[in-house]
């Protein structure tokens, strides 16, 4: 359908935040930010450039920008108990590039989570890795396929002595094994890089591992998932001032020219938020995520991760194979105003991509609009029922998430 008029325009913009605001919305990578932060997106930032660092700017009339971006850095690194934090990548994509194109060369051997067993596009040959190697392996997985398996991984490591090995990824229901192998990658001078895209709130909250106490090189992400915002990406590590120049030239100019800065000014007020926030946050949304989880399964749903307890993170994944697959779950679900999407699951073969059994969920926005156990309870019973084919599902949807309108963690209410 096409688009004719500015108001039209201007329509279906109002037309999305009327609609999302109805909408149980489950998806694993958003967040929803606080209405101080998404004012700061109309500010004159979004107008402005401000290539390099605060104080040796290769633009004028930064003054303002760079003490946000100053103290923005330094709130990052107390939060996250580093030395080092590069604050200008514009996505998680974007911060893996920063660090793969100065520490990746060609035919330099890589291991990584696998697409079904979770890793990122930009872990793999088709994506930013890709584009430096093409020597990447994956992790040997153990039987449920949710976690790496760490005597195989050490052998493979001792064997092979890869340059990088990227851990974290996007269907992420447990923990990684960063101090499992650090010995071993200390041995052989092999780099764990955690890319921590999808858990950097709930590290944040330190209710999920710490990458970097267990020995991690770096950690990349983004900070939109389980982080508040804005969209955009994040490098932390506390590694000497060479490897961090690096990084430093990874970022700019290798990855980005000018680093957004509205959004820059955004994520520096939901850092703040974070700082304030993030344990209790995380910790409710741990919570949820295993109260969805259990309430899925005993609807009879083939709930993955059930002999760990589903979930240590914001994220449930579901085999719906037998309702029909990934895709036409999500879209039945979508016709309700419930949106998810569909995933691969670690025993797929990767050729199942657009059609896979899974589908992955993500508590961590409804948590944010106040949900809790309960809420996760009538959640599931929805879900069912709109899988049963119950009729008149999207009024009862609307209804349900009415009561749930209020952003919690954070400090809209004291404007
Ligand atoms: C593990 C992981 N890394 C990186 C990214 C990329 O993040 P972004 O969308 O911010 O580029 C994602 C996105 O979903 C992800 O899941």
């Amino acid at each position: 359908m096409t688009v004719n008029t500015l108001a039209e325009i201007e329509g279906l913009i109002r037309d999305q935040d009327d609609w999302r605001s109805r909408c149980i919305n489950l998806i694993a990578s958003e967040n929803v930010m606080s209405a101080r932060a998404r004012a700061a997106a109309g500010s004159d930032f979004a107008h402005r450039y401000a290539e390099g660092h605060p104080g040796e700017r290769y633009y004028r009339g930064t003054g303002y920008i760079d003490r946000i971006e100053e103290q923005l850095t330094a709130d990052l690194k107390r939060l996250f108990a580093c030395d080092r934090c590069e604050v200008r990548p514009i996505s998680g994509t974007n911060a893996n590039e920063a660090v793969f194109s100065r520490f990746v060369n060609p035919g330099d051997l890589v291991m990584v989570n696998s697409t079904p067993g979770g890793g990122h596009i930009s872990h793999h040959r088709m994506g930013s890795l890709g584009k430096f190697t093409r020597n990447i392996i994956d992790f040997p997985l153990s039987p449920d396929g949710y976690h790496i398996d760490v005597e195989k991984s050490v052998f493979l490591i001792e064997k092979t002595r890869p340059k990088l090995i990227v851990l974290g990824k996007s269907l992420f229901l447990f923990p990684e094994p960063v101090r499992e192998l650090a010995e071993v990658c200390r041995q052989t001078r092999t780099l764990i890089i955690y890319d921590g895209a999808h858990v950097l709130g709930l590290i944040a909250g330190k209710r999920f591992q710490q990458p970097l106490a267990e020995g991690a090189f770096l950690v990349t992400g983004s900070t939109h998932k389980t982080f508040f915002g804005s969209q955009r990406g994040v490098i932390l590590s506390s590694m000497d001032e060479d490897s961090w120049r690096r990084i430093d030239r990874g970022a700019f100019p290798g990855s980005s020219s000018n680093h957004h800065l509205h959004t820059l000014a955004q994520m520096a007020i939901c850092t703040r938020e974070m700082i304030e926030f993030a344990e209790r946050y995380s910790g409710d949304v741990i919570r949820n995520a295993k109260a969805l989880a259990a309430a899925l399964d005993r609807r009879g749903f083939d709930v993955q991760g059930k002999e760990h307890g589903f979930t240590e993170s914001h994220q449930v994944a579901v085999n719906v194979g037998s309702h029909g697959g990934g895709e036409q779950v999500s879209r039945r679900l979508e016709a309700n105003d419930i949106i998810l999407n569909m995933n691969m699951l670690p025993h797929e073969p990767l050729s199942r991509h657009d059609h896979p059994d899974g589908i992955r969920i993500g508590v961590q926005e409804m948590t944010r609009f106040g949900m809790a156990e309960p809420e996760m309870e009538r959640i599931a019973e929805l879900i069912h029922e709109c899988l049963r084919g119950g009729n008149g599902l999207k009024e009862e949807v609307h209804r349900f998430r009415g009561a749930y309108q209020q952003l919690h963690y954070c400090f809209d209410s004291l404007r």
